[in-house]
């Protein structure tokens, strides 16, 4: 544990210590947040912790602040151990009204044993009461297995841990009086509605339509049902928004966001953190990395008959850092109540798109070296096209990406040089 700033309050990152989250807590400290790091090290290492602390001290050293406070607890999310972290970070206070809701209240305080002896409580709750009340202000719920082809082979694996994992947590947290929730979900979730081939709009993929109208006030048509989508991977980050935005629904106090990111690339630009996953990576670019280090001999192309410029899948590639700036936005709109509802979806990309081939010949370029390339048939379950529609984060988080595809490949060049052979086409 480093640092202490004023304030009590923590923001809980669950899975914290992954390619996303590690650059997300980065960000949340440098933001002045304290942070408490929830992590099995199931996808990741705990050296990225002092990573991160390395990089918020420098930082805040730099614009002369305290440091904020940096927690981590290497647990499973779906740990009996996470009541006693939870009840470590509350604390009780003397209420003078009867609390708002059941699951807030400390009961002890009210009981009263009766003749029959079992303990009961009065009609009329007496005052002065005990609430609990959690230091922990908002949590970023990063956790889950992520590997598309795994979900098919181990669906079970998936749902327990991303929809069960989840479902048991939110319990939790509701016990705790913690509603505050940032959701990790996916462009996945449009399935192969993507192939649209326009940025795609969050109405079109809803989770309670009779809910959801364009500007005009005219119905929107949701892309119909979670069969469309393509693995069970996505079909649990559908499972998920729909059971969040069931908990909304039924508790306007929750504040709900469902963050749906679109291609998270790149890594900080100090090489200290980027993509490391203990998982052989199967995305573009860290499968681009692996050949630039020798690990495979060529880039498979997956498909050029796709009805694109070059014939190439087209994606919105969003730098990470972009993409925790994100959460942050997200936590600040909530707290300033700019978010529209009490789960609502928001986009997160470029609203770019750029092909495959495209990635590929950026990368080379930047790393001055050749990356040989094999063009094969599509990828089972691939979609074409997806881009995102970024209007609506725009205006209510207030958030814009601002990096592009050749800062995306510098940083990734920066993180992957190092375990790379020396040749003479190298240029640093
Ligand atoms: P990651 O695997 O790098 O990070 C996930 C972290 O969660 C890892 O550190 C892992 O150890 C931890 N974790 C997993 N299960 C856990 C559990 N039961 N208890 C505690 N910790 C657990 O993945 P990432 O790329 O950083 O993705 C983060 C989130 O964003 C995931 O929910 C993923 O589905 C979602 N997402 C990722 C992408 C992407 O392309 N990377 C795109 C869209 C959505
Ligand atoms: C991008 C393009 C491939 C590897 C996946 C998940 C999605 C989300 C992000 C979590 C595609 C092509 C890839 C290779 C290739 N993850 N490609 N050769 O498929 O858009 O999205 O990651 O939520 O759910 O599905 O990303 O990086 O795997 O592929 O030609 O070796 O690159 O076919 O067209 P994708 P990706």
């Amino acid at each position: 544990d480093i640092g202490e700033n004023a304030s009590p309050s923590f923001i809980m990152v669950v899975g914290g210590l992954g390619y996303i989250g590690s650059h997300t807590v980065l960000e949340l400290m440098k933001a002045d947040y304290n942070v408490l790091v929830i992590d099995d090290l199931s996808n990741s290492y705990e050296s990225v912790l002092d990573r991160i602390k390395m990089l918020a001290t420098e930082y805040c050293a730099i614009h002369n602040k305290p440091v904020p406070a940096l927690h981590f607890q290497q647990l499973d999310y779906r740990s009996p151990l996470m009541r006693s972290i939870l009840a470590n970070y509350s604390s009780y206070r003397v209420c003078n009204k009867p609390a708002a809701t059941s699951s807030a209240r400390f009961p002890y305080s009210t009981l009263q044993r009766t003749d029959s002896g079992i303990d009961m409580e009065p009609e009329d709750t007496p005052e002065p009461m005990l609430q609990r009340q959690s230091r922990i202000t908002g949590v970023i719920h990063f956790a889950a297995y992520k590997s598309v082809e795994e979900s098919i082979r181990m669906p079970l694996k998936y749902y327990m841990n991303n929809v069960c994992g989840m479902v048991e947590f939110l319990g939790l947290l509701e016990e705790f009086g913690i509603k505050n929730f940032v959701f990790s979900s996916s462009a996945t979730v449009y399935g192969e509605g993507a192939n649209c081939g326009a940025p795609l709009r969050e109405e079109l993929c809803v989770h309670h339509p009779e809910t959801f109208c364009d500007s005009d006030g005219v119905q929107l048509q949701a892309i119909p049902g979670v069969m469309g989508l393509t693995s069970p991977y996505g079909r649990s980050k559908f499972m998920c928004e729909s059971i969040l935005a069931d908990i909304a629904r039924s508790d306007a106090s929750w504040s709900i966001t469902a963050l749906r990111y679109f291609n998270p690339v790149g890594c900080h630009e100090s090489g200290l953190l980027g993509e490391d996953p203990r998982q052989k990576p199967s995305n573009l670019i860290p499968v681009i990395a692996t050949v630039l280090t020798g690990t495979k001999p060529v880039l498979d192309i997956f498909g050029t008959d796709w009805n694109t410029p070059d014939g190439t899948a087209v994606r919105d590639f969003i730098h990470v850092v972009d993409l925790a700036q994100g959460h942050i936005a997200a936590l600040a709109a909530s707290a300033a109540g700019r978010v529209k509802a009490p789960f609502r979806t928001y986009n997160l990309g470029t609203g770019r798109g750029h092909t495959v081939r495209e990635v590929h010949e950026s990368l080379q370029s930047t790393s001055g070296r050749t990356i040989p390339v094999r063009e094969v048939g599509r990828r089972a379950g691939d979609v074409g096209f997806c881009v995102a529609e970024v209007g609506r984060a725009e205006s209510e988080l207030a958030w814009k990406a601002q990096k592009t595809l050749k800062d995306c490949s510098v940083d990734v060049w920066n993180f992957t040089k190092g375990r790379c052979p020396v040749t003479d086409e190298m240029e640093y």
